[in-house]
């Protein structure tokens, strides 16, 4: 028997699961990716993509966590008596330890922004947004590898003293609160100047800008805002009770992620012209441009310290889950060895993400393939390890699992949805993963 975990509602579920897949992924990533990949033309792949592609597969993740109730290294051999199969976890595990590296090199970048901002508010700095310089942030090691090593060491304690159901609750506030503050941005960022075509730029589906290579990065980007692949809503839905809902919660997560995809482009492409900034000045984006809306406001300073507090406290829930997968996977379960083992993967984390935040400054000429190693190790996760995970699972699903048993953990079926969902899990999804595997490699 496993020692596992439970929750006794629903909303647990959704709220934990929710905030593990909202985070930088939706606020950061997208606008990013969107600005470098032709704005309209890869939200329309982005949107195609979370629908038809990562709706189906979150449905099934969840489906496969409710059915095994164990751990993701164990999970797949438990559920078909196939132990090799449990690599599918193990390639899940890979993925979330190289992504909580790059992630915390954010996760950082936000923690520095936020004493910045504190030392203007307290008087020590001069106030007025507009003297926080993104290049000479980033580029300081010191700063950025400190910066890191706390955004990791506040991810661990907060797993280490087990308090995430503390954070889950507190969610239910702050993710509310994130939303009303995003608006506030929107409706500040449409007023400035060349707000329009930048507008334009985000919504309008210019069939001329989509690309293989955006067109692939779109998938990539569903699989990363939606966890999928990394076996981490698996985990999540593998410590939710037999009741749930898993349509209804997978729908709920795919619809706020694309709200808040949406309006943090809403809230920076209108601004970028404004500010002399560029769609395609990549992951310095939001952290260049926010800070001059802010700048705008009344208060402004204010704001944008509370901003950068709800900000943190996404990326925070996402990184706790990231941990969180290590820990439970290497424990088994099993919580004597929780706090070694949480600091041990901790530590590691820390070492690899070192060389990616270098890799905004003195390792910048460093690259592979074109890319530093920041971008190869976000290329590596969400093109190649993510894709990979999902596929091994709807292999899993669509040939070893047994139909009916999935038809109970897919639950009441109103809509017979269960069929469509069934064959495009068990034919169609492998294929389009396999054929943009392929077309990525060429
Ligand atoms: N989905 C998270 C985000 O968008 C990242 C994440 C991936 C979290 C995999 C957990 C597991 O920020």
């Amino acid at each position: 028997m496993d020692n596992q975990s439970q929750w006794k509602s629903s909303t647990g579920f959704i709220l934990a699961s929710a905030g593990s897949a909202i985070g930088l992924g939706a606020m950061w990533k997208f606008p990013y990716m969107a600005g470098i990949y032709g704005g309209g033309a890869f939200l329309i792949m982005f949107l195609l993509f979370t629908i038809i592609v990562g709706l189906p597969l979150l449905i099934m993740e969840f489906a496969v966590g409710k059915m095994g109730q164990t751990y993701t290294t164990r999970i797949y051999g438990k559920l078909t008596n196939k132990k090799w199969l449990n690599v599918i976890g193990w390639n899940g595990n890979l993925a979330v330890f190289i992504l909580f590296g790059f992630y915390s090199v954010i996760g950082g970048w936000i923690i520095i922004y936020m004493v910045e901002v504190f030392q203007q508010l307290i008087g020590i700095k001069p106030p007025g947004l507009d003297h926080i310089k993104f290049e000479e942030v980033i580029t300081d090691p010191a700063l950025t590898i400190i910066g890191q090593g706390l955004f990791i060491f506040i991810t661990m304690g907060i797993v280490m003293l087990g308090v995430e159901k503390g954070l889950e609750k507190a969610s239910k506030i702050m993710m509310p609160l994130l939303f009303i503050f995003l608006i506030i941005i929107v409706a500040k960022s449409l007023t400035l100047e060349g707000a329009m075509s930048g507008l334009r730029y985000i919504l309008e589906p210019r069939v001329k800008d989509i690309s293989v290579k955006g067109t692939l990065f779109a998938l990539g980007q569903s699989f990363f805002t939606l966890s999928l692949g990394t076996t981490g809503m698996i985990t999540y839905a593998s410590y939710a009770s037999k009741e749930m809902t898993i349509k209804t919660s997978a729908l709920s997560i795919v619809v706020m992620n694309i709200i808040v995809s949406l309006l943090a482009g809403l809230a920076i492409f209108p601004a970028t012209e404004a500010f002399g900034f560029k769609p395609t000045d990549g992951p310095g984006l939001l952290f260049k441009v926010l800070p001059q809306v802010f700048n705008q406001m009344s208060l402004g300073s204010v704001f944008y310290f509370i901003f950068l507090i709800l900000f943190l406290f996404a990326a925070l829930t996402s990184s706790i889950s990231l941990l969180e997968l290590n820990v439970s996977n290497f424990t088994k379960n099993n919580n004597d060895h929780r706090k070694p083992v949480a600091i041990i993967a901790s530590i590691l984390v820390f070492l690899i993400s070192i060389p990616a935040t270098l890799s905004f400054g003195s390792l910048n000429g460093f690259r592979i393939f074109g890319l530093t190693l920041f971008d190869c190790m976000d290329f590596v996760v969400s093109n190649i390890l993510m894709p990979l995970g999902a596929l091994g699972t709807t292999l899993v699903v669509g040939q070893l699992l047994d139909k009916d048993a999935l038809k109970v953990s897919f639950g009441k079926d109103r809509f017979n949805l269960f069929r469509p969902w069934y064959y495009l899990v068990k034919y169609i999804l492998p294929l389009v993963i396999i054929i943009v595997f392929i077309m990525q490699l060429i």
